[in-house]
């Protein structure tokens, strides 16, 4: 039914989500400001205090992250993220068809919205990928380079430090790539804001 209202987003998971997407943008804008500045030259924002917040923030969005973890390992909110290998590629592939032409000629989503799948395949995909993949390679490297001195010296003849830097930046970059993705797919949805404001009140 097109208009019944289905309670998707528990209040943890909102709690979590908005003070993931403050401290992870904090630390976009701060990443690129120390990638592309120094004491004597800042960008963005200044060096000190770039390097400063993105301690912290990188600190706390850790500590975040692991509330995240841990509540779908404790909630049901677990199983959304759950992919099963079976068929994967043909609910991928109809999901994508359906973004490239099937919304534009208004037909029916291939995989309604329900309590039980509250995201569509591509999403569980990419979200999956994000938080499982990503966050955790962006974490420890970040805390790695946070205590450098616990980073083995030399990894194929190339500097440790180097290497974990390089892992750190790339995976950021992604995220950050996932992030103006996952912006644009929120705006699909009954009205351009419908999702945003699901995010907020938890009703879809
Ligand atoms: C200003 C920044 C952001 C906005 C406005 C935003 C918006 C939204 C909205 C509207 C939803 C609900 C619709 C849906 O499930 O697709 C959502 C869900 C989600 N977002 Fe974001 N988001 C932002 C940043 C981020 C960031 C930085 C990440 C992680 C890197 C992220 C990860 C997620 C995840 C994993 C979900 C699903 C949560 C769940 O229900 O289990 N978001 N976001």
């Amino acid at each position: 039914m097109a208009n019944e209202k289905i309670y998707l987003y528990p209040i943890w998971i909102r709690i979590w989500h908005w003070l993931n997407a403050l401290l992870f943008i904090t630390l976009m804008i701060t990443g690129i400001s120390m990638q592309y500045s120094n004491p004597e030259n800042p960008f963005l924002v200044s060096f000190e205090l770039s390097v400063q917040l993105h301690n912290i923030c990188g600190i706390l969005l850790s500590i975040n992250y692991l509330i995240f973890f841990l509540g779908n390992l404790i909630t049901s909110n677990g199983k959304h993220y759950r992919m099963q290998s079976k068929g994967l590629f043909t609910r991928l592939y109809n999901q994508s068809i359906f973004y490239l032409f099937g919304m534009f000629k208004k037909q029916d989503s291939p995989y309604p919205i329900s309590t039980e799948n509250k995201f569509n395949p591509l999403q569980r995909f990419i979200y999956s990928t994000a938080m499982y993949v990503g966050f955790p390679i962006i974490i420890v490297s970040g805390l790695a380079l946070f205590f450098p001195e616990i980073i083995i010296r030399q990894i194929f003849g190339l500097s440790g430090i180097l290497v974990t830097a390089l892992f750190h930046v790339i995976i950021g970059f992604i995220l950050s790539l996932f992030l103006f993705i996952h912006l644009y797919v929120c705006t699909i949805g009954s009205s351009i804001i419908s999702n945003f404001k699901s995010m907020i009140t938890g009703w879809h």
